[in-house]
């Protein structure tokens, strides 16, 4: 039980974030012209150490020169075991115009690493006078990290979103598998001859879901790597939309698409959403706390559960 409510997370769509390296800026425009509602320009882990000066100079280019329309823009920045990462964040927050919506920042492993990264950017911000706070996100791919996942979810008010980064995790989890995320061969029950696979990132997911939905964060499924499985990635994607995460990376624009399917509700969901809205106000009305639709109890619950879908309907409508 708590007093307390629960923060309801950032308003704004999170469906898909669209990856793409730094040291490319020729898919930047492609990238702004997709459908995912958050591109991420990546600073860490696609660009090559002799690359990294130049990826930045893109970067911070970009986020002024490129035509961004209404998406969310993050810039992925160097983890904090890495000499390059002060520099991501000093050349950007001084640098990068006032469209830079959000950094990234990888491999978290504590609230201390928040606070680290929180203190240099409240500084530039003073110093430079930017009016438009940069917000975080973070991704939760090491041991460390899941850890300490809920103290990492309360350690910033920037924060807004934190992802699972499935092939860091597994290398630190040291987990036998070298796939990014989805179903993997050895995971699996046996009975009567056959096979049966089971998820070895629900837990992790669901983890974070919870860490998350505590704070207010939105939590969101990082990359599917083998860009040419499209049924891999869909089942991974509405495993993740079914514990409750909002979106999922795409490290390809093929992913694109299938991941706003899959975290918008669909028509008939709405439909019913509004019409449990509905239900519940005329029963609170004639002075009742539940009320019967279509043969099943919708309650002060079921009002919360439509509430969501209809939030979600409203925020993709506003954004056509
Ligand atoms: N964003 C936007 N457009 C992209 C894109 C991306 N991330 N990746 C590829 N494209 C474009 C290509 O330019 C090409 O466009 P064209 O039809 O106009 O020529 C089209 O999509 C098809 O690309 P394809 O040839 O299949 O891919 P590729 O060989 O050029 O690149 C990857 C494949 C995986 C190297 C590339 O997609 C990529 O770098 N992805 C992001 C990786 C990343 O950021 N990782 C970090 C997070 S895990
Ligand atoms: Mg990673």
């Amino acid at each position: 039980m708590s007093f307390r409510l629960q923060p309801a997370p950032p308003a704004r769509l999170n469906r898909c974030q669209l990856f793409g390296p730094g040291s490319r800026p020729a898919l930047f425009p492609k990238m702004a012209g997709s459908a995912a509602d958050v591109i991420n320009l990546d600073l860490e882990d696609s660009v090559a150490p002799d690359d990294k000066d130049q990826a930045r100079r893109n970067v911070i280019e970009a986020v002024g020169d490129v035509d961004w329309g209404n998406k969310t823009l993050s810039v992925r920045i160097n983890g904090l075991d890495t000499p390059f990462w002060y520099r991501d964040v000093v050349d950007l927050l001084e640098q990068a115009s006032d469209r830079l919506d959000q950094i990234m920042i990888p491999k978290v492993g504590n609230a201390a690493d928040l606070y680290a990264v929180d203190a240099l950017v409240t500084a530039i911000e003073r110093a430079k006078g930017r009016t438009r706070p940069i917000a975080f996100e973070v991704i939760i791919e090491s041991a460390a990290g899941i850890s300490h996942v809920e103290e990492i979810a309360a350690s910033s008010p920037r924060l807004q979103a934190m992802s699972l980064g499935a092939a860091d995790f597994a290398a630190s989890m040291g987990m036998a598998t070298t796939g990014i995320g989805g179903t993997q061969e050895n995971y699996y029950m046996a009975r009567e001859g056959a096979k049966y696979w089971s998820d070895p990132w629900h837990w992790a997911q669901a983890a974070i879901v919870a860490a998350c939905r505590t704070h207010g964060i939105l939590p969101v499924d990082g990359p599917f790597g083998d860009f040419s499985d499209a049924d891999g990635f869909r089942a991974q994607a509405l495993r993740s939309a079914t514990l409750g995460m909002v979106g999922k990376w795409a490290i390809h624009p093929s992913q694109v698409a299938m991941a706003n399917e899959i975290f918008s509700p669909n028509e008939a969901a709405v439909t019913e959403a509004r019409e449990i809205l509905a239900a519940m106000d005329h029963a609170q009305r004639s002075g009742a706390g539940a009320a019967v639709y279509k043969g099943r109890l919708v309650d002060i619950a079921s009002v919360r559960q439509a509430q969501v879908i209809v939030r979600q309907a409203e925020l993709i409508a506003q954004q056509h």
